[in-house]
């Protein structure tokens, strides 16, 4: 049997959302599976050269390996061709879709035995956090809850006028990193602040209030933390807003920056791009819209 699957890259907690906000991005990471008589082969496309496993620790077999054992069988024999497009370790959710795409791959083959929110909660079990593999395996803005391991899902469909305008440094950021850098504890002021802002980003989705994403991105959670880690982080976002972004945010656990733009996301590439430069921070741009889909799957 052969699949070709695609799975999209993500971004995390567009803000105040940490752990919990989530948007499916349309660009794409392919994976073609082919079961075959023996062994495992895997062989990697990955236009910026990182060395990625080609054995059971790559993340797209270990899906597979832990949807077939939570299944109670074996992984057939296959050959796995991935091709990379989502740039790695920059808060894009590659890992993510890495994961996504074994899972999608192996209950394909085991006959869809599992629903997509089932696999939202094997995947996060692996992950560690919802926010990048729910909208990777959903699309749209996903809302992830947590109870202990218990993941409860919601999908919010997005207006399609809405541009995310990232810039990608070239330096990477593991999130094991980003994450050891934040406080165990929160003030409560804090909590209500990062709270009433995840619901602002629903309720102006919703009503299409642009103008309430300003407030909606806001947080006091993870991105003061996080600023120096990423040279240039607020300079980024008052350049971006300066250039009628409607809100910005750190991608994810960074390094990628995200900002929002109605319809022409241009000139907010252009200035992030300038101010990313006064800062020495090399990267590049990308206008992305938000994939109403997330991993597809074709067989053949
Ligand atoms: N929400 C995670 C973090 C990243 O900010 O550390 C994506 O799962």
């Amino acid at each position: 049997m052969k699949l070709k699957i695609r799975v999209p890259a993500t971004t995390a907690n567009l803000g105040p959302g940490f752990d919990c906000l989530g948007l499916a991005l349309d660009w794409w990471n392919s994976i073609d599976v082919e079961t075959t008589d023996r062994g495992l082969r895997v062989e990697v496309d990955c236009p910026e050269g990182v060395e990625i496993p080609r054995n059971r620790k790559n993340l797209v077999v270990y899906g597979m390996d832990a949807v077939y054992r939570l299944a109670g069988q074996k992984r057939p024999p296959c050959r796995i061709h991935i091709t990379t497009r989502i740039p790695i370790a920059r808060g894009l959710g590659s890992s993510s879709a890495a994961i996504v795409g074994g899972l999608v791959a192996a209950n394909t083959l085991l006959g869809n035995i599992y629903s997509r929110d089932e696999l939202v909660t094997i995947a996060t079990r692996i992950e560690g956090h919802p926010d990048n593999v729910a909208p990777a395996l959903l699309g749209g803005l996903m809302v992830a809850a947590m109870e202990g391991k218990q993941v409860t899902v919601a999908r919010f469909p997005v207006p399609r006028e809405l541009r995310c305008v990232l810039f990608v440094p070239d330096l990477v950021l593991l999130t094991k990193k980003a994450r050891g850098i934040l406080p165990k504890r929160i003030a409560r002021t804090d909590a209500i602040y990062n709270a009433s802002r995840v619901a602002l980003w629903i309720a102006a989705l919703r009503e299409r209030r642009w103008e309430w994403l300003e407030a909606a991105t806001q947080d006091r959670l993870h991105q003061p933390y996080r600023a120096k880690l990423v040279p240039g982080m607020y300079a980024l976002f008052e350049a971006a807003m300066k250039a009628g972004a409607k809100g910005a945010a750190l991608s994810g656990a960074g390094p990628s920056i995200i900002a929002f733009a109605v319809h022409h996301g241009e000139p907010v590439a252009r200035a992030m791009l300038q101010a990313a430069q006064r800062f020495g921070l090399a990267g590049g741009t990308r206008i992305v819209t938000v994939s109403p889909h997330g991993a597809q799957v074709r067989t053949g």
